[in-house]
């Protein structure tokens, strides 16, 4: 095994676009909306200076919220909850990613 640098020095944002079949007995968070979501936490991220950031698409993060999307930090140990469509929440989760208190 050989290993390399990470050039993410601001961490990784996993973004859920697991989508179940119409009817399942749990919610999903959505191809299109987790896809929108990662589009636009990227295009923040950029405007806001954090290039160390990587925004990736991920399956089922095991928290399946009823509304929005969930996104996971890593490094860390929590999981946000995130409507795609609310401002706030994409800024909130930008600082969230910069490790600034929320
Ligand atoms: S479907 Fe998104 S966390 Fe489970």
């Amino acid at each position: 095994m050989e290993t390399a640098p990470c050039p993410w020095r601001d961490g990784v944002l996993l973004v859920c676009i697991n989508e179940r079949a119409p009817g399942a007995p749990k919610p999903s968070c959505g191809r299109d909306r987790g896809a929108a979501l990662r589009k636009l936490l990227k295009q923040r991220a950029r405007a806001a200076g954090v290039d160390g950031l990587r925004v990736l698409e991920a399956s089922c993060l095991d928290v399946c919220p009823a509304r929005g999307v969930a996104v996971a930090r890593v490094p860390g140990d929590e999981v946000a909850i995130v409507d795609p469509r609310d401002d706030s929440d994409i800024e909130a989760v930008i600082a969230w990613a910069r490790g600034a208190p929320r």
